[in-house]
């Protein structure tokens, strides 16, 4: 019975659908000869009682919602704790599955088989002879715990193939991102220094000006993309140098203001006591900031408000505006690459800001947070550990 398992799982795509759809099979009929199989699969730290595959258990769908996660019920816990198959004589009079489950499926003996490796469980296969008591020997329980080893191991190998597949395909759809963007004011500045070269003589000052104003904003962006692009190389390949230094952060922040938006002090109230000092890298700081104000300033709305707090275990900075804050939609792609909550280029803006500001606030051990602000608006926090030594 393992080897016909063991060929049925080699044979099929090592993908954790496909392969739980075949231990379903396996189960049921030919091998192992249950009648009603259903497996249920890890959904990152929950079982979710809707089967990821099943055979005659088609009305576990409907129960769903009524429920509770397959790792609260008796048998499963039973299971997981001897890490072996276990085999409930009467689930219906013992409990060994809700009774609302044992009920309206009329489940009397049944099986749950752990799919167990390193400890970890990530799946569980429920299987029965539709509603008919039988028992299974010693010998029997032991195969299928064997059985489930063995799929764990399988599932392993499956899940850590499709992440690769996720990863590369990520990396392709950035690169493919990255070019496209920088594709913009490449063709900008060619162009411009086309009209140039052919037509220099003949254009008049007024004209010379437009095209100097439109290669200097091009390049302009050309040159930000190109050191955003680098960050981001940088920080992937963990090449980023963290060095932390103890600094006093309300001058460190309105340093930050007074270069990346000189124009708007006004209307950026810091509210950081004079005294405070937090041991972080400076450089990664800035830049955290830098992205975050010009942001607020950019599509939130005065005043924008910088705060910062020492607490307990950790440092937290806030940046927030009074604009229309982040459409609910939107929040969750907020920190991603190339995401833009507005199809809006003409502001230069290329959506790697706050992506790379993430990856600066992680590669410190912290993380960068969006909260609706408070009526209204945006408010990004940057919580960092406090390290041992301060
Ligand atoms: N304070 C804010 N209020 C409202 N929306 C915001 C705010 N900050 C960011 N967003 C939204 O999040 C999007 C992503 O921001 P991000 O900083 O990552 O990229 P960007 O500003 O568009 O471009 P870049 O920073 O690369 O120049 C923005 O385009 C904007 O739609
Ligand atoms: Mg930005």
């Amino acid at each position: 019975m393992l080897q016909e398992l063991a060929r049925a799982l080699g044979e099929c795509q090592p993908r954790p659908e496909d392969m739980l759809g075949c231990v379903a099979r396996h189960l049921n009929g030919a091998g192992f000869g249950f009648d009603r199989v259903a497996i249920f699969k890890d959904g990152t730290g929950r079982f979710d009682p809707v089967p990821a595959a099943q055979y005659g258990f088609e009305d576990l769908e409907v129960l769903h919602g009524q429920l509770p996660p397959v790792d609260e019920w008796p048998l499963f816990q039973r299971a997981l704790s001897a890490e072996e198959a276990v085999w409930a004589a009467d689930a219906q009079l013992d409990g060994d599955v809700p009774l609302e489950v044992a009920g309206s499926l009329r489940i009397r003996s049944v099986v749950g088989v752990p799919f167990v490796a390193g400890g970890h469980c990530f799946g569980f296969g429920l299987a029965d002879r539709r509603g008919a008591a039988f028992e299974l020997t010693q010998e029997e329980l032991h195969t299928l715990t064997t059985a489930g080893r063995f799929v764990a191991a399988a599932l392993v190998g499956a899940t850590a193939t499709e992440r690769e597949h996720r990863v590369s395909e990520l990396k392709s759809q950035f690169v493919a991102l990255a070019s496209h963007e920088l594709r913009a004011p490449v063709a900008g500045i060619h162009g411009v220094t086309m009209t140039l070269r052919e037509r220099g003589d003949d254009l008049l000052p007024e004209q010379v000006r437009v095209l100097q104003g439109t290669l200097y904003e091009q390049s302009d962006r050309m040159r930000r993309l190109v050191d955003q692009l680098l960050d981001l190389s940088k920080l992937e390949a963990d090449a980023v140098e963290i060095s932390p230094r103890r600094f006093p952060v309300r001058e460190r922040v309105e340093s930050v203001l007074r270069q990346v938006v000189p124009d708007k002090l006004e209307h950026i109230v810091v509210a950081v006591e004079p005294g405070l000092e937090t041991l972080a890298d400076p450089d990664a700081f800035d830049r955290i900031l830098a992205n975050l104000v010009t942001n607020a300033v950019r599509y939130g709305a005065p005043p924008v408000k910088v705060s910062a707090r020492q607490l307990d275990t950790h440092f937290r900075l806030w940046v927030e505006d009074a604009g229309d804050g982040v459409p609910p939609e939107f929040a969750p792609r907020l920190f991603q690459r190339f995401a833009r909550g507005r199809a809006d280029a003409s502001d230069g803006g290329s959506g790697l800001g706050l992506a790379i500001a993430q990856s600066f606030a992680q590669a410190q051990g912290g993380r960068l947070i969006y909260e609706d602000g408070e009526p209204r608006g945006a408010k990004f926090q940057l919580v960092l550990p406090v390290r041992k030594d301060q």
